[in-house]
């Protein structure tokens, strides 16, 4: 079970990134091309926002419950919070900025239900689901990041 909510949330990043890439492109292109906006790039930008939420929710249970999670493991004797890359990253940096991230896309999503022209729409969701991306990229335990690498796909 644990492991599966694991693997989930690995999988998970490639479904948001994909999803969070196609947001950009249609708020980039609306704003760019002065486009009305539609239902599609409503729906785009929903689902990067319920595939974000869901990652959310499981990203908690992993920082509560989880294998190194704060209720059910504990720091190696003698060392502190701060000094300790390992989990400085999954229980601060990690859960940090990905929280931020959700905002962002949680924003970036909001301006479709927002009562402004076409234009601040897209403009401003660009911005939002830009900022977040970055977000993401910078927090993701790539495999080549030392002490938190973590594979591509589970199992790799
Ligand atoms: C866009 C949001 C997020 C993305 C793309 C993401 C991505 C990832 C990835 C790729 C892993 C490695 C999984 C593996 O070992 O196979 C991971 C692990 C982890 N994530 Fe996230 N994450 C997100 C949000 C969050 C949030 C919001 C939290 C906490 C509140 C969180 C907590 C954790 C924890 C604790 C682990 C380590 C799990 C373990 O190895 O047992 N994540 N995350």
């Amino acid at each position: 079970m644990q492991t599966g909510l694991v693997h989930l949330h690995n999988i998970l990043r490639w479904v948001i990134l994909i999803l969070l890439l196609l947001s950009i492109a249609r708020s980039y292109s609306g704003w760019k091309n002065k486009k009305i906006f539609t239902n599609g790039d409503r729906k785009t930008w929903l689902f990067t926002l319920i595939f974000s939420h869901l990652t959310l929710l499981l990203g908690l249970i992993q920082v509560f419950f989880g294998r190194y999670g704060i209720f059910t493991s504990s720091l190696p004797e003698g060392t502190s919070l701060m000094k300790n890359k390992f989990y400085r990253f999954f229980w601060i940096e990690h859960p940090t900025a990905m929280i931020l991230a959700i905002i962002f896309i949680t924003l970036g999503y909001g301006m479709a239900k927002k009562q402004v022209s076409d234009e601040t729409k897209y403009r401003k969701a660009f911005t939002f689901f830009v900022i977040a991306l970055i977000l993401i990229l910078v927090a993701i335990p790539w495999p080549f990041r030392e002490i938190v690498g973590r594979p591509l796909l589970p199992g790799m």
